[in-house]
């Protein structure tokens, strides 16, 4: 049976999905533990490609134990609500330690106990042109979303911070400003697509962990986009198909950066150019929209 779409519901201000919504009280409670490790990410962000990484080193490069369960069985969302399927938090509370966690809230919104607890954070942030592209073929698949609309209408509603998750802008800078904290890691997308191998040891050494570069190239080699897309353990065919209907657009769609390039008109490129610029301004953090 399909899931309606609906309208976003509202955490705190921050557009929602109305179930994750209504599971709040639960995260918000959520007890982690020192040596959970946090994924966050805006959503589109490279959530799934760093989960699948980190999976990897977790468990030192053993492509078959990483095929276990579902990526989103091995690292659970945390604030993840839907009917008749266990919470992110339930999930979480039957995973052994250490545990990988993913989350795409806001830095605000996280749940308190993670500081407490001392978590080390990765981050991974995208170029907005790409996000919104990517966010775009996402709300058509998975049906939790409102209708996009048009590209054209989808871009101002991203724009105007009314898509779930909210403002992009909000969301990479209060990260970044977190970053002095030295539990925080904050990767890039565009970068982890020009030199893998120098992300990874980014990874590592923040991680304390030490890898035979051997290990390290076949995690690389595993976490490509074209083995990702293929490996049923990672590309989320294995979700109900009343969530995601992969025939409308596959989750794991085209893996690059620039794909922009083939969506904007010239006149929304300028419109985003100039938002991005107003939105930006008094900020150190810098995106390449292609590599
Ligand atoms: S979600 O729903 O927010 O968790 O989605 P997320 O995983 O953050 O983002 C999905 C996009 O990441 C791309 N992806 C990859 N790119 C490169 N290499 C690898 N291995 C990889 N795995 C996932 C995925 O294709 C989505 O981007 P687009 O641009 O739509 O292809």
């Amino acid at each position: 049976e399909e899931v309606a779409r609906q309208e976003l519901g509202s955490l705190r201000g921050i557009p929602l999905y109305q179930c994750f919504v209504q599971g709040w009280p639960q995260v918000e409670a959520f007890r982690a533990r020192p040596d959970d490790l946090l994924v966050a990410t805006y959503p589109k962000s490279g959530t799934t490609w760093l989960s699948e990484i980190l999976d990897l080193i977790y468990h030192d490069g053993d492509v078959e134990k990483c095929r276990r369960d579902a990526i989103f069985n091995r690292v659970p969302f945390l604030e993840m609500k839907a009917p008749k399927m266990p919470s992110g938090v339930e999930l979480l509370e039957k995973t052994p330690s250490p545990r990988l966690v993913k989350t795409h809230l806001p830095v605000h919104l996280l749940p308190a106990s993670f500081q407490d607890n001392g978590c080390k954070v990765i981050y991974m942030a995208r170029n907005p042109k790409d996000v919104v592209i990517s966010y775009y073929y996402f709300y058509q698949m998975a049906k939790m979303h409102p209708d996009p609309g048009t590209l054209g209408e989808f871009l101002e509603t991203f724009l105007a911070g009314k898509v779930a998750y909210g403002s992009w802008y909000e969301h990479v800078q209060g990260w970044w400003e977190k970053k002095q904290e030295k539990q925080l890691l904050y990767l890039f997308y565009e970068d982890m697509k020009k030199d893998p191998w120098q992300e990874v040891q980014k990874i590592l050494r923040f991680l304390g962990k030490e890898m035979e570069e051997e290990v390290v190239a076949r995690i690389l080699h595993h976490t490509s986009f074209q083995e990702m897309k293929k490996n049923p353990a990672a590309n989320y065919e294995t979700i109900p198909r009343a969530l995601m209907d992969h025939s409308l657009s596959p989750f794991l769609r085209k893996g690059i950066s620039g794909d922009w390039k083939n969506h904007f008109t010239v006149a929304q490129n300028e419109r985003f150019d100039q938002h991005y610029r107003e939105h930006m301004v008094g900020s150190d953090l810098r995106f390449q929209m292609e590599v």
